[in-house]
């Protein structure tokens, strides 16, 4: 019998890697910093039967069609906006994601961008690290505070109910929310209110954004929604950078529109260094860290790992997203 070949996209934690060589998988991993292109992915999955795409390496039409073969693939993430799973599912590819293990660590990173964007904690220690700091003043560059605020999540699902909580234990904020169904379990369980999208724009102090990315939510916050939003309002998103107009959110801020933003994503990724919003002190950018922790990593490794041994062994997949 022919050993099976899996094809990983990115270095991944060596459990991940170890769990699939244990099977008696040969595991070929891409080095370096290099973002594959589509061309040199179906080169590199010609003699593969599984595929581990790491991260948001595109999952197109023409490299499915060209790579027909593969028994499975497993993203090691819970988005799959990049990947063409109608295609996937026509041709019989079943394609699994990264739900739950993640939750956590990313919601902490748009608590994270909340409580650093209300304190311009960024900017201000840039300005100690660029030698810019002019020592303690009283009135320059002010906060604002948190406790008791308006938190509106669009999206209460997993990410959305681990944010709510930390903000209401922490912050004892009141959460509510919109979704295009309502999650009343969830709403009980933190007493969160359902509202209209306008409603979510006009009531939040700190919205922050959990949904998924589609034709529905592309560009979602827009020259129109920033406007609806309070002038003292923090814009959190930890999702998908396409969900926000970065220009119009460059704007908004700039006309004092809304207070601040915390991005853990952009569009693209990464952001352009000439971006007016880096030069902005209620605004802060991350590098896509939602996940980015040993644990969550470890576990996201684990989780596809398992769905493609449950693909070799012709079993569904325990996170199948096209079933
Ligand atoms: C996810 O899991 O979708 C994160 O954005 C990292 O890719």
């Amino acid at each position: 019998m022919t050993t099976k070949k899996v094809f990983v996209t990115k270095d991944i934690p060596a459990k991940g890697i170890q769990l699939l060589e244990e099977a008696g998988l040969e595991v070929v991993v891409h080095q370096g910093d290099s973002t594959l292109t589509e061309a040199e992915l179906i080169e590199a999955c010609k003699e593969a039967d599984l595929l581990l795409n790491v991260g948001q390496l595109p999952i197109t039409k023409s490299f499915l069609e060209a790579s027909s073969h593969l028994q499975g693939i497993a993203l090691a993430s819970v988005g799959f906006d990049h990947v063409d799973l109608e295609t996937a599912t026509s041709l019989g590819i079943p394609v699994s994601n990264t739900p739950d293990v993640l939750s956590g660590a990313t919601a902490d990173v748009a608590f994270l961008l909340m409580l650093a964007v209300s304190r311009k904690a960024f900017f201000r220690s840039k300005e100690v690290m660029d030698g810019k700091w002019k020592g303690f003043g009283f009135t320059e560059e002010l906060g604002i505070e948190l406790n008791g605020k308006t938190l509106g999540i669009l999206g209460l699902g997993r990410i959305g109910i681990e944010m709510a909580k930390k903000a209401k234990g922490a912050y004892n904020m009141d959460i509510i929310y919109h979704n295009r169904n309502r999650n009343t379990e969830a709403e009980e369980a933190l007493d969160a209110k359902y509202v209209s999208f306008e409603e979510l724009l006009a009531q939040s102090d700190v919205l922050s954004v959990h949904t998924n990315l589609s034709d529905e939510t592309r560009h979602k916050f827009n020259k129109d929604a920033f406007a609806k939003m309070k002038s003292s309002a923090i814009f959190v998103n930890t999702a998908r950078g396409a969900i926000h107009h970065e220009a119009d959110l460059a704007d908004a801020l700039r006309d004092g529109q809304i207070w601040g933003a915390g991005l853990d994503v952009t569009d693209p990724e990464p952001m352009t260094a000439d971006s007016p919003l880096l030069q902005m002190s209620n605004v802060c950018v991350l590098p896509h860290i939602g996940s980015a922790t040993i644990e969550t990593r470890t576990a996201m490794a684990e989780m596809a790992a398992k769905n493609l041994l449950a693909a070799w062994n012709n079993k569904q997949m325990p996170q199948i997203v096209n079933a």
